[in-house]
């Protein structure tokens, strides 16, 4: 009997040994990486207003990274431009806290000491200058498709943003999303080239990539975005702009992409073109939204043209949304 303990207790002693082990290599484990690269970004006019426009209008980084006033289409604060801002924490559903990072130049809190290299990395690979994994609610999970010359094109113009001294609140994340969250970072190989944007189905696609349509209109799972219901909606996001649930945006005759022509869809986005934070209305009850609609009707005719086109060509899902659940 006194033997039959003694092995158990050894393999009880030896299973607890190999947990803990396994838990300390997983705090320790850094994501898959590479070094940053070391080269310097030249600040040219033509970069600069690339970089502005993929920043303010298509991929709206300064979206999640600003603070907003809760007037219609949730404006992003003047004076805050990129010094970080939307937190997700327990009252938005999310498992521990996370905050936007201060990306304007100030030394301390915000990029100012990054090297271009690190900045590109941070975009598209999901680590910070560190090597610890971004969690991926920073979208570099589809920011990875940014070709080289837009990825520089927005370093050069973050560089430009008015220094704001801001110290974000400290990141937590529960067990087991903080040990997830490193196997997510992959790092990148060779160049990556954007489509030519005469293609316009292919352009399109590349736009709701890098513009987080496909991010926030597809459903997602523990894994990510469900490929198999790409923009069939039906995310629901509560915050401070109310509660929404994301639309279907795939062609079925249903939806309003089936529906609407051309320039129905892009007029759409140009309803909201006029909207600052100084004159924007009140949002009508239940129906402010985080649709980033003041931000993406500054994108040209040309890329939501494009938009349009490719999304035509998406598998139309039957699915019916209610997107202002809340609505009165
Ligand atoms: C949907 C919201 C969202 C969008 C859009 C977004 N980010 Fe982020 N970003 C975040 C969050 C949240 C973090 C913090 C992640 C963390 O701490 O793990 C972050 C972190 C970063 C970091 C790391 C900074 C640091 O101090 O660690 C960089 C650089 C960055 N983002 C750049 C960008 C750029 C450039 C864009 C646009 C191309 C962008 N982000 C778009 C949410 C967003
Ligand atoms: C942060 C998440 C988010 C992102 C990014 C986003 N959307 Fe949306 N979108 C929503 C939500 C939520 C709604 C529903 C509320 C509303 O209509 O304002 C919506 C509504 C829409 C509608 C109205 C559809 C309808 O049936 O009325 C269109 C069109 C649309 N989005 C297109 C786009 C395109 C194109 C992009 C990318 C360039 C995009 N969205 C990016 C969240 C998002």
């Amino acid at each position: 009997m006194k033997t039959f303990f003694k092995v158990i207790g050894i393999a009880v002693l030896t299973i607890v040994a190999l947990a803990a082990i396994g838990v300390s290599w997983l705090a320790l484990r850094k994501p898959a990486q590479r070094p940053a690269s070391a080269e310097r970004i030249e600040a040219t006019p033509e970069r600069i207003a690339r970089g502005s426009y993929l920043v303010n209008h298509v991929a709206d980084c300064l979206g999640c990274h600003s603070e907003h006033t809760l007037a219609y289409g949730f404006p992003i604060k003047p004076g805050r431009e990129g010094a970080g801002g939307i937190v997700w924490d327990e009252k938005m559903g999310f498992p521990g806290r996370l905050a936007a990072a201060n990306l304007t130049p100030d030394p301390e809190t915000g990029l100012g000491k990054w090297s271009d290299g690190e900045i590109l990395r941070a975009m598209r690979e999901g680590v910070d200058r560190n090597g610890d994994a971004l969690f991926p609610i920073m979208p570099y999970v589809q920011l990875r498709n940014l070709s080289d010359d837009d990825a520089k094109a927005i370093v050069a113009y973050l560089r430009t943003l008015r220094p704001i001294r801001y110290e974000k609140p400290k990141k937590q994340l529960n067990v087991p999303l903080n040990f997830i969250e490193k196997f997510i970072p992959q790092p990148l190989e060779g160049r990556v080239t954007a489509p030519d944007p005469n293609d316009s189905v292919a352009y399109g696609r590349y736009l709701t990539r890098i513009g987080g349509c496909y991010e926030c209109h597809t459903p997602h799972d523990n894994k990510g975005p469900i490929e198999a219901q790409a923009f069939s909606g039906g995310w629901e996001m509560i915050g401070p702009w109310g509660r929404n649930v994301t639309a279907n945006l795939t062609p079925h005759p249903d939806t309003f992409v089936g529906r609407a022509t051309k320039a129905e869809f892009i007029g759409r986005f140009r309803a909201f073109a006029n909207f600052t934070a100084a004159n924007a209305p009140a949002a009508p009850k239940g129906r402010n939204t985080v649709m980033p609609w003041i931000e993406l009707s500054g994108m040209t005719d040309h890329d939501l043209g494009a938009i349009y086109d490719y999304l035509k060509t998406v598998t139309p899902v039957a699915k019916k949304v209610d997107t202002f659940p809340n609505a009165q």
